[in-house]
Parts: structure tokens; sequence; C-alpha cells
């Protein structure tokens, strides 16, 4: 067993960059530590609390401030929160940074090139972007605007989903936001 105290893991990128793998990753460590925790993914969130939300920058704003208004609401109870989102725009995710609190918002930025999330195109949405069927498409035909700042940046172009889940993992354990217990070893 491991225990935590409550943070939002923010992260933050381009669609396709990798932020769902390894909130699943860092879900399933977190698990096998025993430490309870909630993830909000983008994905999901649009199908129940954003419902009807498009990707206007008005929308986009919206959604992120529900995602992080339940956001902050676990985090006061000491609820681990993990949000995957693309979240483009960094007013808003400071904002969200400030209403949770700075020291328990972990933001994590996730990039990769343009021309290798083409190359992926897990969702086939970036050939639908790039031939204009798709409108006000991150990255290609709408703003994303990388932190300034960030606690930790991975990048799924040059690190294994491994090496990226790591210096996550690694940065929760330094910053003592989970504390692994130790074996007590007998003399
Ligand atoms: S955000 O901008 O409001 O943070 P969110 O993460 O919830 O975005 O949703 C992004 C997902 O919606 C993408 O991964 C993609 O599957 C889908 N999507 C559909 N239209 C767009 C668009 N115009 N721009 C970006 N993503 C889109």
């Amino acid at each position: 067993m491991a225990s935590a105290k409550g943070f939002t893991l923010w992260f933050t990128g381009l669609s396709g960059a990798g932020k769902s793998t390894l909130v699943e990753i860092i879900s399933a460590r977190l698990n096998e530590h025993g430490v309870g925790h909630e993830i909000l993914d983008g994905d999901v969130v649009r199908t129940n609390l954003s419902k009807g939300l498009g990707f206007s920058k008005e929308d986009r704003d919206t959604n992120i401030r529900r995602i992080g208004f339940v956001a902050e609401l676990l985090t006061r109870h000491e609820i681990p929160v993990i949000t995957a989102a693309i979240s483009p725009y960094k007013n808003v995710r400071n904002e969200v940074a400030a209403k949770i609190g700075r020291q328990r918002f972990i933001e994590v930025f996730v990039t990769a090139s343009l021309d290798e999330l083409v190359r992926r195109d897990v969702k086939g949405l970036y050939e639908k972007a790039l031939h204009g069927e798709i409108k006000n498409f991150t990255g290609v035909s709408d703003p994303y605007e990388a932190p300034d700042d960030p606690q930790v940046t991975v990048n799924s172009e040059d690190e294994t989903v491994e090496e990226s889940a790591d210096k996550i993992w690694n940065y929760l354990l330094a910053n003592e936001f989970i504390n692994v217990e130790q074996p007590v070893l007998q003399a």
C-alpha cells in the first residue's frame, strides 16, 4: 500500500500525442499501490459532463473549466485526479491551476511533432483536418499554446511510453505526492 495526498495531474497536449495512454499507465501504477484516484479524460467528459460542447475557444474553455471544477472538488478532499484534455489555452489552464492551488497542480506537457502525429493519425482526424473536412482542429487549423513552465515534459516521439511514465511517476514520488511504504527490514 502507498499513501497519497490530493493532487491534480493535468495532462495537456495535442490529440494523439499520447495523453490517454500515459493516463492509463499511471492509473495502473496507482492501482498497483492501492492508491484510489479518479480520471477525467477529455473524450469521456465530452460524452457526459460536457456533452453538446463544440470546439470553439468559448466551448473549449467551458470544457476545461468544468474539468477543473470537478478536479478541484476531488483534490480538496485528498483524492488524486488525472485529467487528459488537449486544454490548448494557457489562460484557462492557469485559471484552473490557481483554483486548485499551484502546490497541488502538476502540469504534464505531452509533446511530439505534428509530422509524427499526422503519421500516427490513430483516429484518422488529422487527415480530415488537413483536407479541411474538420474545421478548427488543434495543431492544424486551431491554436495550441504550450505551457511555459510545466512540471513534467514528455516527448512521445523520443521516449518510450514506459520512459515517459517513469518521469511522471518519479516526479510524484520525488515531490511526495505519493509515499510508497518501504518494507521494514528486521535486524
Ligand atoms: S479541448 O480542446 O476541449 O481540451 P478535448 O480534449 O476535450 O479538447 O477533446 C479533444 C478530442 O476531440 C480530440 O482528441 C479529438 O478526438 C476530438 N476532436 C474533434 N474535433 C476536434 C477539433 N476541432 N480539435 C481538436 N480535437 C477534436
